[in-house]
């Protein structure tokens, strides 16, 4: 199986791209897929988030992206087996500039990666609040899109223009990149406005939308006080159970593409075999 990387996506903060990226990559990584998780986001939230402190990061990506380091020596293992992390810095913050007069600028972090395929199953990449290069690096090497959407009012706005952008970078620098889907998160059932989007999202964008809801659930937020994934915090909370589901149904979609492709190459290849055979006999 080749490495499948899956970049955590929304310009807007707060939404639930932190928290997911980190559940899912220590719920892949507790399935036994080795997983690496890379922060790209100033915040280094999920750096800390995975009991990595602004003050203990030595190596980040930061030096990565600048080439200042190779990606191999900034990766560091979490307490989780299977689950390494790239942890991210403040400095992060400045890079957009830093790299802007940069050739093949987009292609950096697809570079570096490389280097690494060989040894994961799956990447995630939790992405900054924003469109700017540090994103469209991550969707410039990732083969999917996995869109976290907190239910409000504006969702669906600022929905269409992230997907705007992701259709810019299929057609110039990424043409197989994928949405593997939209994860609608902070859930307040008792709310008729999320119901509403949740109806409006799923008439307008069908079976990209994940059965599976994230509730808000305080669980989820007291985490990483504690240097812990949610799921391992917690792991019977709703919200924990949630992101359990949601990794599931994930690998369930992966598995049923990989199946699907086995199906297609089978099928060419008795076709291919079938022509063979009468170029043969006649
Ligand atoms: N489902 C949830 N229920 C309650 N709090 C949540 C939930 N998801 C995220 N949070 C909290 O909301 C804040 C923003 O979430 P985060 O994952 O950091 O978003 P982003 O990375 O998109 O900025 C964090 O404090 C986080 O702990
Ligand atoms: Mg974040």
């Amino acid at each position: 199986m080749s490495t499948e990387i899956i970049a955590v996506v929304n310009q807007k903060g707060g939404v639930g791209k932190t928290t997911s990226a980190v559940n899912l990559a220590t719920a892949f990584a507790a399935v036994e897929k080795r997983t690496l998780l890379i922060d790209l986001d100033a915040q280094g939230n999920a750096s800390t988030g995975l009991g990595f402190p602004e003050s203990e990061r030595v190596r980040t990506t930061y030096d990565m992206i600048l080439g200042q380091v190779r990606l191999p020596d900034v990766i560091v293992k979490t307490g989780i087996p299977k689950l390494d992390l790239l942890p991210a810095s403040i400095n992060l913050s400045a890079v957009d500039v830093e790299l802007a007069d940069m050739s093949g600028r987009e292609f950096v972090l697809k570079q570096q990666l490389q280097q690494a395929l060989a040894n994961y199953d799956y990447i995630f990449i939790d992405c900054p609040p924003s469109l700017g290069l540090l994103t469209v690096n991550a969707l410039t090497a990732a083969t999917a899109v996995l869109i976290p959407l907190q239910c409000e009012f504006y969702a669906l706005e600022g929905l269409s223009h992230l997907l705007n952008t992701v259709a810019l970078v299929q057609k110039g620098l990424n043409p197989t990149l994928s949405i593997l889907g939209i994860a609608l998160t902070m859930y307040d059932r008792r709310n008729r406005l999320t119901n509403e989007v949740e109806k409006d999202v799923r008439d307008c964008l069908g079976e990209q939308v994940f059965e599976t809801v994230v509730p808000r659930n305080v669980r989820l937020s007291e985490a990483p006080s504690h240097s812990k994934p949610a799921i391992i915090y917690d792991m019977h909370c709703p919200g924990s159970r949630a992101y359990i589901f949601l990794a599931k149904e994930i690998l369930a979609r992966y598995t049923a593409r990989t199946v699907a492709e086995e199906q297609a190459a089978r099928q060419a290849a008795q076709e291919q075999a079938t022509k063979e055979r009468i170029l043969q006999d006649a």
